[in-house]
């Protein structure tokens, strides 16, 4: 019995964010509290300042990789059911971000728009996620040639193709030594025929107020709803962990624009776009918002994204964001054709779930060494381990070591020894990102079901002792939920080793330094075939 409860708890977490019904339509529910998005894989859906596209039969995700943040580029993801996403590609384009991309149905092309820091690159392709050209810079509105380009939109309705970008001001005198550092403002300008060029005029997306809020405004994204055009945005802060989230609208394209406060802090985010979904069965629209956002901290590789559907009012306004932490939003939506991808991820059997309330959790150097353990829920060949660890500056190498062992007390207790499956060291520079991409450990040894399992997770050379860089290695960490904390010490423990805890502790000296970290788990999947 206990040895089907990881498995079954498992299935159970897994629903949250599944595909409900797939015949007509489909029903996806979004969650405050599942922040972290995966492919396949189980690595982490690398792609910031997003936007989800549906070209073809299918949704593609497309954002700037901070996985290497001294090189950005573009990461590509596609679903037919909006939460099995498979990595498609990336391209690499040197300091560029926020890309967005336009079908032309006249021309049969898809173009990529970027912010390039020096201009918008705009590059063509036959296919949405792959094959686009080196590019060009597009011509914008000469009268804001001494101001930089930043972030952008795309979007067309019917053939008429717009540009929605922040033109910036680094040089503004009003700005503070503290804050703000710079002024920007948006401008919408209609696109060429073919979508790959501006017609080098615009119209200023910002309200009656031309307020700091009006001056402080990129990231943004435009969408139509009801004969009424609306630009989405975030106030100035680069993906931060917070911030306004406004909506403009207006009957024009060339405005004048009302403009709307949705959120003071935008959950805890910086919004992105709108990704419309239609109910095929009913034809209703659902604008869903969404924003990068990391409640625990600024570091944008650890960020998830965060995503609701927007409610209007009768005006045409929307009403404030629900921020609340347990929030679940269904939304109706066109499933994709073909078949839902899948990987390594999604095919083992024993893996924390999918959607949870990750946290990023940096301790694992000096600081702690920590064991993860479970018990297989099945017989045959454990291929790999695959740990969730996002690096950064580290200088000492990651191991990773794979075990057997008979039970958690046999396991804590003074003198031990556990069977050693395989083991891995990675080094940060040439196996590590700073996302949590997964790193894998090749075992391929046979195992029983019911077999106790466990990972060791530490610097190479430190395992319990202290001689580490100061600069931790992140894992991802949840809660077990109710089901899990039933199943005794048998079932997902994570256990930390403190520095130089390697001798007995407590007044009978009698006490295991080894603590177990109660009531959490680490992301990991192990492939059994
Ligand atoms: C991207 O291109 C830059 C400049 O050519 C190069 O230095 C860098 O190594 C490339 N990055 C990747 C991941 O290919
Ligand atoms: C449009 O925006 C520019 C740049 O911020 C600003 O200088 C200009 O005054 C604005 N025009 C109007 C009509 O608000
Ligand atoms: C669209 O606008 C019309 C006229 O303002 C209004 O009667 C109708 O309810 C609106 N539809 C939606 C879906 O808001
Ligand atoms: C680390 O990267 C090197 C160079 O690409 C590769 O040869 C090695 O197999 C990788 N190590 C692991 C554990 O994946």
């Amino acid at each position: 019995m206990l040895a089907s409860c990881f498995a079954v708890l498992l299935t159970v977490a897994c629903l949250q964010g599944t595909v409900v019904a797939r015949q007509q339509g489909a029903t996806v529910i979004f969650s405050n509290t599942n922040r972290f998005l995966f492919d396949v894989d189980g690595k982490q859906i690398d792609a910031y300042g997003a936007k989800i596209n549906y070209f073809n039969g299918k949704y593609y995700f497309y954002g700037t990789s901070w996985a290497n943040p001294s090189n950005f580029g573009f990461k590509f993801y596609s679903s037919v059911d909006l939460v099995n996403w498979q990595y498609e590609n990336f391209i690499n384009a040197t300091g560029s971000g926020r890309p967005h991309v336009i079908y032309n149905q006249a021309t049969k092309k898809y173009t990529l728009w970027a912010d390039a820091n020096t201009g918008q690159l705009v590059q063509t392709s036959d296919s949405p996620a792959s094959g686009y050209s080196s590019g060009k810079y597009a011509d914008l509105d000469p009268q804001y040639s001494s101001l930089h380009p930043a972030d952008a939109g795309v979007e067309s309705f019917g053939d008429k193709g717009y540009l929605v970008w922040s033109a910036l001001n680094f040089a503004d005198p009003r700005q503070g030594s503290i804050w703000p550092l710079i002024y920007q403002t948006m401008h919408i300008s209609p696109l060429t025929s073919d979508f790959t060029n501006t017609d080098t005029t615009s119209y200023n997306v910002t309200s009656a107020a031309f307020d700091l809020v009006d001056q402080q405004t990129e990231s943004p994204d435009l969408f139509m709803r009801n004969d009424t055009f609306y630009v989405s945005a975030s106030n100035s802060c680069a993906f931060c962990s917070g911030s306004i989230g406004v909506l403009y609208r207006s009957k024009s394209i060339q405005g004048p624009w009302q403009r709307q406060i949705l959120s003071g802090y935008s959950c805890g985010g910086q919004v992105e776009g709108i990704l419309p979904l239609t109910d095929p069965t009913t034809g209703k629209v659902t604008h869903v918002w969404h924003s990068t956002t990391n409640p625990g901290g600024p570091r944008v590789g650890l960020n998830g994204h965060i995503f609701q559907p927007l409610q209007f009012n009768a005006d045409g306004s929307a009403k404030e964001l629900d921020c609340s932490d347990g929030a679940r939003f269904r939304v109706s939506f066109t499933p994709g054709t073909g078949d839902t991808a899948s990987g390594s991820y999604t095919k083992a059997v024993d893996k924390a779930p999918q959607f949870a309330n990750y946290r990023s959790v940096c301790d694992s150097d000096v600081y702690y060494t920590l064991h993860q353990t479970w018990r297989t829920s099945k017989s045959g060949i454990l291929q790999s381990v695959s740990v969730n660890v996002a690096a950064g500056g580290n200088k000492n190498a990651l191991d990773i070591k794979v075990f057997r062992f008979t039970n958690i007390q046999q396991l804590l207790s003074a003198g031990y020894k556990y069977e050693l499956l395989g083991s891995a060291t990675f080094v940060p520079s040439a196996n590590l990102t700073e996302v949590f991409d997964t790193a894998t450990v090749s075992v391929n040894r046979a195992v029983k079901k019911g077999d106790m399992l466990g990972f060791s997770f530490g610097e190479k050379n430190v395992l319990g002792f202290g001689l580490g860089n100061y600069i931790p290695y992140c894992h991802l960490e949840y809660d077990l939920n109710a089901v899990e904390q039933q199943c005794d010490l048998q079932q997902p423990v994570l256990i930390e080793q403190g520095s130089g805890q390697n001798s007995p502790r407590g007044l009978n000296g009698m006490e295991s330094p080894i603590k177990v970290r109660n009531g959490k788990g680490m992301k990991f999947h192990a492939n059994i075939v």
